[in-house]
């Protein structure tokens, strides 16, 4: 896919070179002054009249009728160049793949010195490059019966670079790895429900741990009673599929200390339970396992890149279904922490699968816990679809997230889980917790009832309800899934710094 070489001359010949352009006031340097001498100073005029844009995210095309060693020059335009950040330039790259997905070309060539800045080195803009083309270039195969040839695809990107060629072939690796992650959890969450339960995503499960080595355990509905996991079996009760407790486990550090658990909701399908979703509520639920996607994804990562870090992940996986058996509000149950709960609405469903999957990561060892859900409706409306909202018990730990967050341009904002907060979710006559205590702060109420199973362990929650999907394409991929928290996660995970 990718191929580095170490030089970049006019006598290379290429299909298409894409070139990385700023705003700036001596506007072409290296290998566009000299393409610019050949085309006798076409290039500046082009420049000047606005056909060439240095705006950023803007891609221009020209073609050089033969006058160059590559046939067609794609600029991609970058902006100043002391303001691009990474993000920009990723979303950038995302741009140009997006540009050259309508075209036939199988190959290009990218003089990647021409996106470096002060603050984005060669291997930075290495990683952003082919993490963007895989995030950018990515589809769902879906369903529907082929009947066209296959439309042809980047197959070959030849990166040219003075800088170090091994390094470089590495970020270009990470890169990958990230971006390939990403696009396996939108497919999962994109895959319908009826093509993907419980049972499908623990077989999903396992063949990551076979592949990458993890100790796995997958618990059957027997042993979830054993252990006492009397909410997350509460909301199979209605369904017709078992639930499973997937647990992967991976080991970088020689003890297993310090273990950071990563609890992610597996809800296969929302009916919202007797508290049913309306007809519009209840389309798109095949989603609300996408933080257990996300989880899967950054699982994917932490197995390629092997961090040195301990990492326990814990998936509890069902569908929220009615049936005769199914648990109704008013009901009364006691989850594994022994806490018992009162059932005020059964479509508040992830929080109590979550609170048992929370408890486990702890018995597994978990020092420091981060939850992914699709948790709210409410944090859609408080947040909107581009800002995940977090919730912590602990500042120094959020301070990371924030930082692996900045990283990946998946933005998170925090939400307060005051006393009064506390004090709703123990508001129940006959229980000591109550599920679902009323219209206002949905989504802090959701976090401030997982802060009651996080306990002292430092933890963070992430709700990603109105991220995990989009309505619209983007520079980084299509209408659908975004996997969104696979690559802030492993960033997390592999940035991670204890604080004793
Ligand atoms: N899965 C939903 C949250 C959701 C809503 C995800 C829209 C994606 C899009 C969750 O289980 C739910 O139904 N939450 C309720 C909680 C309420 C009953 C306390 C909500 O937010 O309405
Ligand atoms: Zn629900
Ligand atoms: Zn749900």
């Amino acid at each position: 896919m990718f191929t580095v070489i170490p030089e970049l001359s006019t006598e290379t010949k290429q299909e298409v070179f894409v070139v990385g352009l700023f705003e700036q006031h001596s506007p072409l340097k290296g290998i566009a002054a000299k393409w610019n001498e050949q085309l006798n100073g076409q290039l500046v005029e082009l420049l000047k009249e606005g056909d060439i844009s240095p705006k950023r995210k803007h891609v221009s095309k020209i073609h050089t009728l033969g006058h160059t060693n590559a046939k067609r020059l794609y600029f991609v335009g970058l902006g100043k160049k002391e303001e691009l950040t990474f993000e920009q330039l990723r979303e950038a790259f995302g741009k140009l793949f997006k540009t050259l997905k309508g075209t036939k070309l199988t190959e290009v060539a990218v003089a990647l010195d021409t996106f470096t800045t002060e603050q984005i080195d060669i291997n930075d803009a290495a990683h952003a490059l082919s993490e963007a083309f895989h995030l950018a270039t990515y589809q769902f195969a879906g369903y529907k019966q082929k009947t066209n040839e296959p439309e042809k695809k980047i197959e070959q990107i030849t990166v040219y670079t003075e800088g170090d060629k091994e390094e470089v072939e590495a970020s270009l690796f990470v890169g990958s790895v990230y971006g390939k992650a990403t696009n396996f959890a939108r497919t999962l969450v994109n895959t319908p429900s009826n093509l993907l339960t419980a049972n499908d995503l623990a077989n999903y499960a396992v063949e990551l741990a076979k592949k990458y080595e993890f100790e796995y355990e997958v618990l059957e509905k027997e042993e979830m009673e054993k252990l006492g996991m009397g909410a997350f079996l509460a909301v199979n009760k209605g369904s017709a599929e078992p639930p499973k407790m997937i647990v992967l486990k991976y080991q970088g550090k020689e003890a297993w200390e310090n273990v950071i658990g990563l609890v992610g909701k597996g809800v296969t399908f929302d009916t919202g339970g007797y508290s049913i979703k309306t007809k519009e509520g209840i389309v798109g639920m095949k989603t609300d396992m996408a933080g257990a996607a996300a989880v899967l994804g950054a699982m994917e990562i932490i197995g390629e890149i092997r961090p040195e870090q301990n990492v326990v992940a814990v998936i509890p996986a069902t569908d929220n279904m009615v049936s005769g058996e199914a648990f109704k509000p008013d009901d009364v149950i006691t989850s594994m922490s022994g806490k018992t709960i009162e059932v005020k609405n059964t479509d508040a469903e992830g929080r109590l699968i979550l609170a048992d999957a929370i408890t486990y990561a702890k018995h597994h060892g978990a020092s420091y816990i981060i939850d992914v859900a699709t948790l709210t409706g409410g944090v859609i409306i408080a947040l909107g679809a581009h800002t995940t909202g977090a919730m912590t018990n602990n500042e120094a730990l959020f301070e990371q997230m924030l930082e692996a967050s900045a990283e990946t341009g998946e933005f998170i904002w925090r939400l307060p889980i005051t006393e009064k907060d506390k004090e709703r979710v123990r508001s129940s006559a006959v229980a000591d917790l109550n599920n679902s205590p009323g219209r206002e702060g949905h989504a802090i109420m959701g976090g401030a009832f997982l802060a009651e199973f996080a306990e002292e362990t430092p933890w963070i929650h992430l709700d990603i309800a109105g991220t995990s999907v989009t309505s619209k394409e983007h520079d980084l991929g299509p209408a659908g899934a975004t996997g969104v928290m696979v690559r802030t996660l492993a960033t997390f995970v592999e940035r991670f710094q204890t604080n004793d």
